[in-house]
């Protein structure tokens, strides 16, 4: 059932919220650094809570520090929900997870003022973590909302300083025993818009992306151990140089991906040295990686020759080598009703649109193995994130949240 777009969405207002939300956690040298209950996170949800409110939305956090904003409707037992996460990567950009609140705000705040009351209700979260840029408990607030909470991670998860997670959440008033409050059973649709993060839709001068699915990814941890010595009496032909055989480890990851081609990616992006002093010959290097591909077999094949080819590294230099694996997502289509739905949406908003995959992880992905769920994408400038670098021009941002709310109509009074 197709129509006009119900609702008008001030380009302008989408540039103030992004401006000013992306103030919190801001770095001097430009970049964001907002990790789950640190000051800017609790800076940042007081910013939303306080924007929710002046919206007219009923305003409310759960356990483990998701914040809501609920447009209640004639019938209040069921939900739409629509958001995505407020945290940020090291130096990310204001628009990664942040856009995707910030257009379910403003869309609901347009459909309360400009259609009234929907049949059923809407609801946009700001999820309280997603990048595992603090904790290793990536999508931590989806996983809280769906269930899927180990009961041991608020006390074994450490942040790079050795802070709990669980002391993380005391220091913002959250008590970590209660975090099985979180869950609901009360959603019927998940929508998430998102900065497509890629280069596609800018390239081509596309408004809309229809994600068809998101991809599989692994997280590893590499762990090689050699022996430290002097640097200045220790032949070359004598070593057992952790961070030598660490490089060559790193090329062969990233030979991995490239003899693949597209979409095969792998990346090296975190890496510690010990002891770490200039004239000392390397003990052991543990550095981080991040594996993708579109299908699950392939990034399996990806992980099998990866650890073969450390394997022959570190053997050729006598060297100790563990891999763990710190995290597996897997692949997750979209719902096909879903993404028609988003398509008319996009149309009758007289936007562009193009279906296309996600080679990010997102929340989704958690939310599409166990209810109806689906992602429209705004372009990214040059096709960057995960740096300052993030843009996407307040128009387009404003034509997202206009499909968005398009959509979030048809589907709360539908
Ligand atoms: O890594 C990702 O794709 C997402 O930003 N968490
Ligand atoms: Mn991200
Ligand atoms: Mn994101």
């Amino acid at each position: 059932m197709a129509g006009p777009c119900p609702v008008a969405i001030d380009a302008a207002t989408m540039g103030r919220y992004v401006t000013e939300l992306g103030r919190c956690g801001e770095q001097s040298g430009g970049g964001l650094i907002r990790p789950m209950y640190g000051e800017a996170w609790v800076e940042a949800r007081d910013l939303l809570a306080g924007w929710m409110r002046e919206a007219g939305l009923e305003v409310r956090s759960d356990s483990v520090g998701n914040l809501f904003g609920r447009l209640a409707g004639r019938d209040d037992r069921r939900t739409v929900l629509t958001g995505s996460h407020i945290d940020t990567v090291r130096l990310g950009g204001k628009y990664d997870g942040a856009l995707g609140v910030l257009s379910g705000l403003v869309a609901l705040a347009a459909l309360r003022e400009q259609v009234g009351i929907p049949a059923r209700s809407l609801e946009v979260v700001a999820l309280c973590e997603e990048e595992g840029s603090r904790f290793h408990a990536n999508y931590f607030g989806s996983r809280a909302i769906l269930g899927l909470v180990d009961g041991a991670e608020p006390e074994s998860l450490l942040d790079e300083k050795g802070v709990a997670l669980a002391d993380a959440m005391r220091e913002v008033g959250l008590d970590p025993a209660r975090y099985r409050e979180s869950v609901r059973d009360d959603i019927d649709t998940f929508l998430e818009l998102h900065i497509e993060q890629g280069p596609v839709l800018y390239e081509e001068g596309t408004d809309i992306g229809v994600v068809t699915g998101i991809t599989a990814l692994c997280w590893l941890s590499v762990t090689v151990t050699g022996r430290a010595d002097h640097a200045g009496t220790t032949p070359m032909d004598a070593r057992r140089d952790a961070l030598q055989a660490a490089a060559r480890m790193a090329q062969e990851v990233a030979a991995v991906a490239r003899d693949r081609g597209r979409p095969a990616v792998a990346t090296v992006g975190r890496w510690k040295v010990r002891p770490g002093g200039a004239n000392i010959v390397p003990e052991q290097v543990v550095f981080s990686v991040d594996v993708r591909h579109a299908d699950e077999a392939e990034l399996t094949a990806m992980l099998t020759e990866l650890r073969a080819r450390c394997d022959v590294v570190a053997c050729g230099e006598g060297l100790g080598l563990d891999i763990e694996t710190v995290k597996w997502e897997a692949a997750a289509p979209t719902n096909a009703g879903l993404q028609q739905l988003l398509a008319e949406a996009a149309e009758d908003c007289g936007a562009s649109w193009r279906h296309l995959p996600s080679g990010a992880g997102h929340d989704s992905q958690l939310f599409a193995r166990r209810l109806p769920t689906a992602m429209l994408f705004v372009p990214s400038v040059d096709g960057r994130s995960h740096s300052a670098a993030e843009h996407t021009p307040d128009e387009a941002c404003a034509l997202g949240a206009r499909v968005l709310a398009t959509a979030l109509h048809r589907l709360s009074n539908a």
